[in-house]
């Protein structure tokens, strides 16, 4: 891509995007959610950009882009449109037909989510031939290890074992977002390993200070529609029930 190209996604979306773009000296161009996160489909396509990032999953709204909406993107759109799919296996949809379909979208996709392998640092992508011999001239000639490489192909055989992984992690979201909703959390809807939040009363960025001083750590983002908002990373129960303390002690001193 050239220097100056426009990168567009939307915002609120993966904090990454951002820095890759700058990273190649491209244009970042953010196109804003409204307050219900609705999907920009309009904007985006008017933005025309290079390449166009949209997280399905999104991260931190945990919202999935209907593939009615990405085919139309990926139609409109004269550049690349990249699904970024880290957050998959938590949903009951993919864009793997667009993949098939369009000669401009690449899915991304990741072992650290519905594999639990973050360690790992494996992912992928998804793309028709064309595409992916073009990517190949420009990825670094190293980029995986024999391991990773070998942990990676077992881990995606076994399906079963990824398959109870996700049980376990949508079965413990569950529970987690009925038990803040009785602390008088709001909980958005969530298709990710993640539950968006908003406290019944203290701010955001207090209370994600304060559970980091006790050793939980939550993400704020400083960005328009989510900072009043905390995303939380659905633990263990075990953890999760150590974070439902820490908030209930947490509200009841600010009281
Ligand atoms: C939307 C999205 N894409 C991609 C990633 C990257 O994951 P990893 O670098 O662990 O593969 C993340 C991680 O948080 C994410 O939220």
């Amino acid at each position: 891509m050239e220097v100056g190209e426009k990168v567009v996604y939307p915002m609120p979306s993966y904090v990454l995007y951002r820095t890759v773009a700058q990273i190649q000296a491209a244009n970042p161009v953010e196109i804003p959610y409204d307050e219900t996160f609705t999907f920009p489909l309009q904007a985006l396509i008017e933005a025309q950009g290079a390449v166009t990032f949209i997280a399905s999953p999104n991260s931190p709204l945990g919202n999935a882009v209907p593939l009615d909406q990405l085919n139309t993107l990926a139609a409109e759109l004269k550049g690349i449109l990249i699904v970024d799919e880290a957050y998959v296996d938590f949903t009951d949809q993919n864009a793997l037909s667009l993949a098939q379909k369009h000669n401009n979208v690449i899915l991304l996709r990741t072992l650290s989510k519905g594999y639990s392998l973050a360690g790992l640092r494996l992912g992928f992508a998804i793309a028709k031939p064309s595409l992916i011999s073009d990517l190949n001239k420009v990825k670094d000639s190293y980029a995986v290890d024999a391991i990773a490489t070998l942990v990676g192909a077992a881990a995606i055989r076994d399906q079963a074992h990824k398959t109870l992984n996700v049980e376990k992690v949508l079965r413990s979201r569950s529970m987690l977002k009925h038990q803040l909703e009785a602390l008088g959390f709001r909980v958005w809807p969530s298709e990710g390993n993640f539950l968006l939040v908003r406290s019944p009363q203290q701010s955001a960025l207090k209370l994600q200070q304060s559970l980091k001083n006790r050793g939980v750590l939550v993400r704020h983002f400083n960005v328009p529609g989510v900072e009043d908002k905390l995303r939380i990373t659905v633990g263990t129960d075990e953890q999760n029930e150590f974070l439902c303390r820490l908030l209930k002690e947490e509200i009841m001193t600010s009281q």
